[in-house]
């Protein structure tokens, strides 16, 4: 018999049996159904599961249920009273605080702790309390304005410290576009709802465990499910055997194995799934699945797997992807130069470290369908693997898209999503699967580790006349992503200059290392450090301003990138720089002001240019459905996946503008793959462009076919009809806001239109502008189209300066201020591209000086959120964002996509700035204080 505790649980008492090593966090998602808090570690490391026990904030993963006895417990859930939010989830939602959510139940609850105890919070009070919560997306200023605001209106006071600058309540708004609108789905999110996949459930359900390979490269010989088979609730152990279609997964290369047969090729490798009627019993037969291995040799680093002999990964070898950008001549060039710079630089694998691991739940449907909810960057996509590993047709499979705890990139593939949706057709029943946080370290993809030779040389005016890179990536076991990463890197490699000889290859290379693909930036971040941080040595060596030089070779409108494309009139690189420059000066001011003893300060600039789509001639499109329901709400339907970056927000505010219905009565429906059109990857910051002109045009579609109907159903002029409010407006004497005519609902319109067999609903596929392929030279014949050099229909640019504190003893750096400006062409959302800024910025300070795998033989050994060290509240600089909005021809509004791009200058920007306090350049990431204190070290000719 199980221990009974009894306790109070938002104000309610219960009484539970609880195994004797069951947490808090498993007895209230588990035997409580409260999903409010969220596991995103199990380890005490996020803060998501934070609840509050007898008053205080503690994370329920690591307080044992049993200790909870005659205690109160007050969860997200019970926060709201009567049906009002309390004022720390309002603040949260006006100051922005919200974007994917998985960290927002216990960024609340944390907060409501302080402000109960400490109304009126310090800043450094408020880092103190929300020190054990972590956010991967907001980068916790939007928090720490939520954090006072809430204060101020707990005290009474009315207006906060313009935390809501720019905001507006939807309800006053009569343009949707260009202002600051609290995101789609925030309530949702701060009241803890059940909208992540790992908080479904259905009757009968059972869950899946995964056995991961124990060798970074072996051939599998046998797997013996017997003993796990004989364990208590276990109802299969299935294997490649089992894979009924093609046992391999990969949105481009489908070559990674569903579950490996005969061989694994990193530590990460799936060799079989059980499912058991409980997570307990699933794991613990898991345990006893036993795999004879015959070990293979390994390859850990790029060099060693392209060395003569070096074991071979795949049938086409070790080079993945090679790619060579040309322009001019560069031995002729460097001859031009009076200076020239060579160097390498060297940048780790990161872990994306999204909060939410990953999870899904597939159900079995009647004929042998499946259904699947799931978190991921593209539910069609998902679809496709799933059908093609069970050899179901597409349409027996539905992927029904759930909020998303951040992605950055690593959601674009599945991990346990097939085996979930292969167990549900097997055993007819529903299944759950959710990694630990471990198994998503060790199974998710990476961003690629780079090796980054560069040489620049440049004349004493200042102009560069010749570049030279070579690039090689580590890209893991398996291509994933890999191909565009490495093209990525190629084709940005020397920033956004004008360059008129250059020669760079970028190679990915096959290792036995975690697999790398898609992260934020898409190997332009990597080339970003490398190349800013020798831009601002050749300044230096040239005498000359950093910012100058930049300016003096400025990609601008008509000028040429070094693959050879013209650029357009939404080319804004150089007001990005300018923006920066014109601030410089109040920040070595306050620089001056900040020094203090055994402290150095430091400013440093850099910038960055990244593609918007996908570009390379590959195919960009995407489709939307917008149709009037029987409210008279406006529905919208994307296949674009809102990861936390605030698509949808975007997809209803542009909604909203075209046809006038107040955003309040717009719904936003993504990612079902039965409901909605495909939208194609979230990813490459395309969805503002490409999804969004597809609602502007299906939005347009739909006015004029509403005004068509109501014009026939109530016999006026279609142009005299207006939206106003929830209702139409029209009248004989023309209509229009506030004219004074005739009065009907939206839901009437609806009725009426439905009962004449209308239907009141447009779609519509917008495909992005032309572009191609990479060509051998940007060396153009005369006479030759220019237009065959477009390799992207857009690009984003930025520039971002940080002031720095470096501790010349230790190393330590302390980032106080960043300064960044973005071309953003127009902001549809300004809350939403200052929480991508924010959260770029200080996901660049991690890749800066604290995160990268350390890798031992293919194992990951920092493999959990605090051996990562990802950037907590306590790393938040104060940050200054500024929106360079030049209208970006053919965006919708003129609107562009930003989001990837808000990182890649932060890291050069940081490295350069401590160069500028301390004196040295570091030229390997993460420039953390033990590499800083070294090379200060070897500078004074101590080391
Ligand atoms: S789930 Fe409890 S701290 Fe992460
Ligand atoms: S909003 Fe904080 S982790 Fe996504």
């Amino acid at each position: 018999m199980l221990p009974l505790i009894e306790f109070t649980i938002n104000r309610r008492s219960v009484r539970v049996e609880v195994e004797d090593d069951a947490s808090l966090l498993e007895v209230l998602r588990d035997e409580l159904g409260l999903m409010g808090a969220k596991n995103g570690c199990g380890k005490g490391h996020c803060g998501a599961c934070t609840v509050l026990i007898d008053g205080e904030a503690r994370r329920s993963c690591v307080v044992r249920a049993a200790r909870v006895n005659r205690s109160e417990v007050l969860t997200i859930e019970g926060l709201a009273e009567n049906g009002h939010l309390h004022p720390v989830q309002r603040a949260f939602i006006e100051a922005g605080a919200v974007q994917c959510g998985f960290c927002t139940p216990g960024m609340v609850m944390s907060t409501v702790a302080l402000l109960t105890r400490c109304p009126d919070p310090t800043p450094a009070e408020i880092k103190e309390a929300l020190r054990h919560n972590l956010c991967r997306c907001t980068g916790y200023a939007s928090i720490v304005r939520a954090v006072r605001l809430a204060g101020a209106w707990m005290r009474g006071e009315a207006g906060g410290d313009g935390a809501t600058e720019g905001a507006v309540a939807p309800s006053v708004l009569n343009r949707a576009v260009g202002k600051a609108v609290p995101r789609v789905g925030a309530t949702a999110r701060v009241t803890g709802r059940p909208i992540f996949a790992a908080d479904l459930s259905f009757p009968e359900m059972v869950h899946g465990k995964l056995v991961l390979s124990e060798h970074p490269h072996a051939e599998v010989l046998s797997v013996d499910a017997s003993a796990a088979l004989a364990s208590p609730g276990v109802l299969a152990v299935l294997t490649a055997a089992d894979v009924p279609g093609r046992n391999a997964f990969g949105l481009l290369v489908p070559h990674q194995p569903v579950l490996a047969g005969d061989r694994v090729r990193h530590l990460g490798d799936p060799v079989a799934v059980v499912f058991a009627e409980t997570p307990r019993q699933a794991e613990a037969a898991a345990a006893k699945v036993r795999v004879t291995y015959r070990p293979l040799p390994a390859v850990f680093t790029p060099e060693a797997a392209l060395a003569n002999g070096a074991p071979r990964l795949h049938d086409e070898g070790n080079v993945m992807h090679r790619v060579e950008v040309r322009k001019g001549d560069v031995t002729e060039g460097f001859k031009l130069a009076d200076v020239i710079v060579e160097d390498v630089y060297t940048t780790p694998m990161v872990e994306h470290a999204y909060l939410e691991p990953e999870a899904a739940v597939a159900v079995p449907e009647p004929g042998g369908g499946v259904t699947v909810w799931t978190g991921s960057q593209g539910s069609h996509a998902f679809r496709e693997m799933i059908a093609a590993s069970l050899a179901l047709p597409e349409e027996k499979v539905r992927v029904i898209f759930t909020t998303t705890g951040g992605a950055f990139g690593g959601k674009e593939e599945p991990t346990v999503q097939i085996h979930c949706a292969l167990g549900a057709v097997r055993l007819g029943r529903p299944v759950k699967m959710v990694l630990t946080r471990e198994e998503s370290i060790r199974m998710s993809t990476k961003r690629h580790a780079e090796r980054i030779h560069l040489r620049h040389g440049a004349t004493q005016a200042g102009r560069l006349v010749a570049v030279e890179a070579r690039v090689i990536a580590d890209t893991g076991a398996y291509a994933s992503l890999g191909k565009p990463v490495v093209f990525r890197s190629a084709v940005v490699a020397a920033g956004p200059y004008d360059v008129p000889n250059i020669s760079v290859v970028s190679i990915g290379v096959y290792t036995n290392n975690p697999v790398a693909g898609a992260f934020r930036g898409f190997g332009s971040t990597q080339v970003a450090f490398a190349a800013e941080v020798q831009m601002d040595k050749v300044a230096r060596r040239l005498g000359l301003d950093p910012i100058e030089f930049r300016r003096r070779n400025a990609l601008v409108e008509g000028r040429e990138t070094i693959t050879g494309q013209i650029l357009g009139p939404g080319t804004a690189y150089l007001e990005t720089l300018e923006a920066v420059a014109a601030r410089v000066g109040e920040l070595r001011a306050a620089a001056r002001a900040a020094a203090r003893p055994g402290k150095r300060l430091g400013v440093g600039i850099a910038s960055a240019y990244k593609n918007v789509g996908i570009g390379a001639g590959k195919r960009d499109a995407a489709g939307a459905i917008i149709g009037l329901g029987e409210a008279g709400r406006l529905l919208v339907r994307v296949g674009s996946t809102d990861i936390g970056q605030g698509s949808d927000t975007v997809m209803a505010q542009l909604a909203a503008e075209v046809t006038g219905f107040p955003l309040e009565l717009v719904d936003v429906l993504s990612g079902d793959t039965a409901l909605c059109p495909d939208g194609e990857e979230t990813t490459a910051s395309r969805q503002t462009y490409i999804t969004g002109n597809a609602v502007v045009q299906a939005a347009r579609g739909f006015k004029e076919k509403l005004a068509a109907v109501v014009a026939e159903a109530y016999g006026v002029r279609p142009d005299d009809i207006h939206i106003e409010g929830d209702a139409v407006v029209f009248g004989p004497n023309g209509g229009g806001p506030g004219a004074g005519g005739r009065v009907v609902p939206l839901a009437e319109v609806s009725r009426k239109a439905r009962a004449a067999g209308l239907t009141l609903e447009t779609e519509s596929f917008y495909v992005a502008p032309t572009t191609h392929a990479l060509r051998e030279t940007a060396d153009k014949a005369p006479g030759e189209d220019p237009r065959l050099w477009d390799v992207h229909f857009a690009y984003s640019y930025g520039t971002q300066a940080a002031l720095v504190a470096v501790d010349e003893e230790t190393g330590e750096v302390e980032v106080l201020k960043v300064v960044a400006a973005h071309d953003t062409g127009r902001v549809i959302n300004p809350q939403g591209v200052r929480g991508q800024l924010e959260g770029g910025i200080v996901m660049g300070i991690g890749y800066a000086l604290s995160e990268g795998l350390v890798l031992d033989d293919g194992r990951i050994v920092n493999d959990n959120l605090l051996k990562l060290r990802v950037p907590g509240v306590g790393a938040t600089p104060e940050m200054e964002s500024v929106f360079i909005e030049k209208p970006e021809p053919g965006g919708p509004f003129g609107a562009k996509g930003m989001g990837e791009l808000a990182m890649n200058p932060t890291a050069p920007a940081i490295v350069n700035a401590i160069r500028d306090a301390v004196g040295v350049y570091v030229n390997d990431l993460p420039a953390d204080r033990e590499r800083i204190a070294a090379a200060i070290r070897r500078a004074a000719g101590r080391g």
